[in-house]
């Protein structure tokens, strides 16, 4: 089925000018590119994307570590367009995800593991509500 995600490249991905090469990784497995831009996150934006951690030990740091950064979101259209990203960008802590997979290949930071990406329909809608009006969506 074709679906779509949103897909955010941390501050990292975009510092050590690896957005080509994450980019290139989606386009190349046949996702279609359907906007993208580059946005300094806001304290607000970065508590709303990672609300469903709201309370964890790690929240505070995975906030204020992104907050006034630069990062690029994007949304992304294909066949299982969720699972599929979630695969080509392997597990949350790079330590363990397979070589092959972005995460696995280009990292080794838990906390700025280069990518963040939906990892359900209505987590896609609310993540792409929070930096794209319904406009740029096509
Ligand atoms: P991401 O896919 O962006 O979703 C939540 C993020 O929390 C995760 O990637 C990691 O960057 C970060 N994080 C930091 N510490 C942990 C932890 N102990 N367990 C899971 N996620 C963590």
């Amino acid at each position: 089925m074709t679906e779509r995600t949103f897909v955010m490249l941390k501050p990292s991905a975009l510092e050590r000018g690896l957005v080509g090469e994450i980019v290139g990784r989606f386009e190349r497995k046949g996702l279609k590119l359907v906007t993208v831009k580059t946005v300094a996150m806001t304290r607000s934006q970065a508590e709303e994307l990672y609300s469903v951690h709201r309370g964890k030990h790690f929240f505070d740091d995975l906030v204020s570590r992104i907050n006034g950064r630069k990062v690029v979101v994007m949304v992304l259209e294909g066949r299982s367009a969720v699972s599929v990203v979630r695969r080509l960008i392997g597990a949350t802590d790079p330590v363990n995800a397979e070589p092959g997979t972005i995460r696995g290949d280009l990292g080794l930071d838990l906390t700025d593991n280069l990518v963040h990406a939906s990892d359900s329909e209505e987590s896609f809608r609310r993540e792409c509500s929070i930096f794209f009006p319904a406009y740029e969506l096509g």
